[in-house]
């Protein structure tokens, strides 16, 4: 009787240590609304008409973004007529999207791309979107394998998102999703950010900002105009 008794609190604490964080860490309750992702092309684009006009029309189409002047809002000396070529480097461009709650699981919003011929999931999460997504991520969010890829149809882009931790600071309600780069450190994107390294690190826990790739989560300052 009393083993018994034992080996039923056993498994009921089991289930408890087994399930209970891994809820609390991977569910979302809400969305919040705006996020921004930081887009960062790699390469010079060659269009007729203007850069962010073509970025707001073929890659970042949302509630949020409908025309052109909905991404210069977000960046400072951008204006709807900027081009790569007059900018003379490259351009990196705050592009503001929705924060959705996904099937009750994680934020993010999903962009649906065309696919034209030659793209790849890896050319589309690193060309296309520049790391915003994988190409691990894309072949998981698509039924598509990668032997059989259309050239006609879309393709799922689920860009994750945050909506802070008020554990950490109520101070912040916007968060930019920002690919990590090579030339990266925490020292640089908290001078770059003027924010304090440690808050940085408290929003993004055991991320090594030096590791070159994957995202983390940069509060973000509200509308620039
Ligand atoms: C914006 O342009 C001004 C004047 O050209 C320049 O001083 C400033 O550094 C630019 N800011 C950014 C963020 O590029
Ligand atoms: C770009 O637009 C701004 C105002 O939005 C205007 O002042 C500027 O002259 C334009 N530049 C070009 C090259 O058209
Ligand atoms: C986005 O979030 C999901 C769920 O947490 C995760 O599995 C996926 O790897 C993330 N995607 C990227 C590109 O980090
Ligand atoms: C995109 O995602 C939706 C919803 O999960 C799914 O029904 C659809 O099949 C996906 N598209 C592709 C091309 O896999
Ligand atoms: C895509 O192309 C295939 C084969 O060429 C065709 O069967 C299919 O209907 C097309 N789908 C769309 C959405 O155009
Ligand atoms: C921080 O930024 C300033 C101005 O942009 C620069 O002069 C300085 O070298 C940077 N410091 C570090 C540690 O990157
Ligand atoms: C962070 O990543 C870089 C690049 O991969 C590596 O050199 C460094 O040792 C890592 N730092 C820590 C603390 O793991």
């Amino acid at each position: 009787m009393e083993l018994r008794f034992r080996l039923v609190s056993l498994f009921f604490l089991f289930l408890l240590v087994a399930f209970i964080p891994f809820n609390a860490e991977s569910k979302c309750t809400k969305s919040c609304g705006l996020a921004l992702a930081s887009y960062y092309p790699h390469s010079i684009f060659k269009y007729e008409y203007d850069y962010v006009t073509y970025v707001s029309e073929t890659r970042f189409r949302s509630r949020f973004v409908t025309g052109p002047q909905d991404i210069a809002n977000y960046n400072k000396n951008v204006t709807t007529n900027t081009t790569i070529e007059e900018s003379k480097y490259y351009i990196r461009l705050n592009i503001p999207f929705p924060c959705e709650c996904i099937n009750g699981d994680f934020l993010g919003h999903t962009f649906h791309y065309p696919v034209t011929s030659g793209d790849s999931y890896e050319s589309i999460a690193e060309l296309t979107y520049s790391n915003l997504v994988t190409a691990e991520w894309l072949s998981f969010l698509n039924v598509y394998s990668p032997n059989e890829y259309p050239n006609n149809g879309t393709v799922n882009v689920t860009v994750n998102c945050s909506c802070g931790d008020s554990h950490v600071s109520k101070d912040y309600g916007l968060f930019i999703t920002y690919p990590l780069r090579p030339e990266d450190s925490l020292e640089s994107i908290a001078n770059q950010t003027n924010l304090d390294p440690l808050l940085l690190l408290r929003y993004n826990p055991g991320v090594n900002f030096s590791q070159g790739s994957g995202l983390v989560y940069i509060p973000g300052k509200a509308l620039e105009v």
